[in-house]
């Protein structure tokens, strides 16, 4: 995948009714500015095609992102305290809500936590809940070049037992040294893969209308 990225379109911007691509999707959510779209930009070793900011709030609705014929990436508004109006933010919540309860092809949700502050109650309740929904999570701890040395084993530690991570997360990043890069990249092509690999969900047994095929006496 990753080598195969090739061109990269930015299929829009969108509210609801995301367009049907038939691809594995990956979503990346997290508070408003811990650096989802640097991260996205990142990944995709393009400058500024995820648009990114010091203001919090800047991705106000979910951006695609399709890498050649493999697999698209979801930009997720922040939730939190982007400074918006309150009209736009109480969009928010039921809009990423539905995304995620209702996209059929999400494969994976990578979830940005700051590797510098302690975990917030949303971002357990976000763990919880896809956990819940049997959506694969894998946890990303973001900003790691600004922790001293003395810190990063520890802040790291605490938040893999904040939100009960399996061992090898959360996986350490920074867009200014690249770290993280390959982990993360090996991470969404096994996920990925497992997803193409399931089987598809058992239909929901139809409506049983025996009652009007009863032959007349
Ligand atoms: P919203 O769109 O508001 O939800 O924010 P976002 O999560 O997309 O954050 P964004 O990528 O715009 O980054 C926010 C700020 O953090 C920017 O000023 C980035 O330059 C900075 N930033 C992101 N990643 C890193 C990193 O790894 N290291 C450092 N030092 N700064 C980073
Ligand atoms: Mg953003």
């Amino acid at each position: 995948m990753r080598n195969a990225i090739g061109k990269i379109d930015f299929l829009g911007s969108f509210q609801h009714e995301l367009p049907e691509h038939g691809l594995p999707e990956v979503a990346f959510a997290g508070r408003s500015n811990v650096g989802k779209s640097s991260l996205l930009n990142s990944l995709m070793k393009r400058k500024n095609l995820a648009r990114t900011s010091s203001t919090p709030g800047r991705t106000q609705a979910i951006n695609l992102f399709q890498l050649g014929g493999t697999i698209v990436f979801a930009d997720l508004p922040g939730y939190g305290y982007a400074r918006v109006p309150d009209a736009v933010r109480r969009s928010w919540g039921p809009m990423i809500e539905a995304y995620l309860g209702e996209r059929e092809t999400l494969a994976l949700v990578v979830l940005l936590v700051d590797s510098r502050r302690d975990v917030r109650a949303e971002e357990g309740e976000l763990r919880f809940n896809l956990t819940q929904a049997r959506i694969p999570t894998v946890v990303v701890a973001t900003k790691v070049d600004k922790l001293k040395r003395s810190q990063r084993a520890r802040q790291l530690a605490t938040i893999r037992r904040d939100l009960h991570l399996p061992t090898g997360e959360p996986i350490p990043f920074s867009t200014q040294t690249n770290e993280g890069r390959t982990a993360l990249w090996d991470a969404i092509e096994g996920k990925v893969r497992d997803f193409l690999a399931a089987p598809d969900p058992v239909p929901l047994p139809l409506p049983d209308d025996s009652d009007d095929m009863e032959p007349s006496p």
